[in-house]
């Protein structure tokens, strides 16, 4: 599963904090989730439930998950590739972050992408230690309880104790439930309208809830 990986990283030429390679850019498929410019784009795949944040929604998230990481903090971005994608455009060296993501077009991030089916919520690579990360967002590609209580075995497994989960509002008591997690009064947007109200949910003392 991760064994493509360090091939990929050395046609990348990626370093952390940079886009990728002029040259993997242009070999892109049409259809990639991924512009020319190296960000998420419109392209999306409704059998994998993907829907993008807002520039502005993505930017947000990222600048939070950093300041909850605090100073050279580990994030996991768990189905959430739009925020894994601004903070490397945020071109910071105090943090270091890995996308965790079912669609393989991402693994053009080399050895931060970690294949990851919420199914098979703990089937991880051996380098993904239990509760190595500081703070852990995810976006479960379903409103199912069956998805969140699944992704949340991931997401309990990963982190040390932060938890930014952004999902449907209708998932507010099952998050509760199985996250400990409160709604923020932060309102993610999205590129296109969504047919079911969408909420960010937090554990911890979030700039989410101040910062309106
Ligand atoms: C609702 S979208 C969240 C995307 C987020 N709004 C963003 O802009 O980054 C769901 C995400 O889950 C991913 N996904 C689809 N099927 C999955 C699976 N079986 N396991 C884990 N993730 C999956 C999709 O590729 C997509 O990135």
């Amino acid at each position: 599963r991760a064994s493509g990986q360090s091939r990929t990283r050395a046609g990348l030429g990626a370093r952390r904090g940079l886009r990728p390679s002029a040259r993997v850019l242009r070999a892109l498929p049409d259809r990639s989730p991924v512009s020319r410019r190296g960000q998420v784009q419109g392209e999306f795949s409704k059998q994998l439930s993907q829907f993008w944040y807002s520039q502005e929604t993505a930017l947000q998230l990222a600048k939070e998950a950093i300041t909850a990481a605090g100073e050279g903090g580990r994030i996991a971005c768990v189905s959430a590739p739009s925020v894994y994608q601004k903070l490397r455009e945020l071109h910071r060296e105090d943090f270091s972050v890995y996308i965790f993501e079912y669609d393989k077009r991402f693994a053009i991030y080399g050895e931060e992408f970690i294949f990851y089916d919420y199914n098979n919520p703990l089937d991880l690579p051996e380098k993904i230690a239990a509760h190595s990360f500081d703070i852990v967002i995810a976006d479960p590609p379903y409103l199912s309880e069956e998805c969140l209580r699944k992704t949340s075995e991931t997401i309990k497994y990963l982190t040390q104790g932060k938890i930014l989960l952004c999902t449907g509002a209708v998932m507010q008591e099952e998050a509760a439930k199985l996250l400990g997690v409160k709604m923020c009064k932060f309102i993610p947007e999205h590129t296109r309208t969504l047919a079911n109200e969408f909420r960010c949910y937090v554990n911890y003392d979030s700039g989410l809830d101040h910062d309106i």
